[in-house]
């Protein structure tokens, strides 16, 4: 299983990076909008300092016509490295650069996936990661758990290399319902993320562990 960051804030990453084996950033347009007007390619080259050659930085790609998508894809390759996952929008001109560029060798992810059929398509093209936004198809009104179940099953049954990165989390719930429906990867917000971790229970239990120690052994004493 990995854990992405959907995010482009610095803080949040580096946060991260210490709490978990996060296995990657995973950015946008939208979301690089929300840090301002920021220097694109120095900034992510300093997510790919803080999370390390390792781990998985997504890219996205801006153009809407074949050729839009594969320059875009070399400018990114150029300009940060060409380790990182260049995110193409599953369409027919998507589908057309994602094929020419994983016959190169290339990494990409396949991304704005609502159906099981952009996902088979973008499976037949060697995409690495096959990203289905998962509120955003509950929103919809299509069962983002069994597409992730189905696709998962494909998956196996053609032996296939494509990982699917399930995006689009509201709340921790999805999350856990991706993970559990075969999703090999998932990328959150860092809000979903400190939802999960920042619960008023988890917060109890460490309260009163302390202060049932603290009773016993005096106000302010610890184990070490
Ligand atoms: C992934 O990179 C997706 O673009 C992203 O998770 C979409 O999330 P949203 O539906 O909250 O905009």
């Amino acid at each position: 299983m990995e854990i992405l960051l959907d995010t482009a804030n610095i803080v949040a990453i580096k946060k991260y990076v210490d709490v978990i084996n996060l296995a990657g950033v995973t950015t946008n347009p939208t979301i690089v909008k929300k840090e301002g007007k920021i220097d694109f390619f120095n900034h992510m080259k300093e997510i790919r300092q803080i999370i390390g050659q390792n781990a998985k930085l997504h890219v996205q790609a801006v153009g809407k016509t074949k050729d839009e998508f594969v320059q875009d894809a070399y400018t990114i390759w150029d300009e940060i490295d060409k380790d990182v996952y260049v995110k193409i929008p599953t369409t027919e001109q998507g589908l057309a650069a994602i094929k020419t560029l994983k016959n190169e060798g290339r990494r990409i992810t396949a991304t704005g996936v609502y159906t099981e059929f952009q996902a088979y398509m973008a499976m037949t093209c060697g995409a690495d990661y096959i990203a289905p936004y998962y509120n955003r198809m509950r929103n919809m009104n299509i069962d983002a758990a069994a597409f992730i179940r189905n696709v998962a099953n494909q998956i196996e049954r053609d032996h296939s290399k494509s990982k699917i990165l399930a995006a689009s989390f509201h709340n921790v719930e999805e999350v856990n319902n991706a993970i559990r429906n075969g999703a090999q990867a998932i990328t959150m917000g860092p809000d979903v993320m400190a939802s999960g971790l920042g619960m008023p229970a988890i917060d109890k239990a460490v309260d009163d562990f302390k202060s049932d120690w603290e009773s016993v052994y005096g106000k302010g004493s610890s184990i070490t």
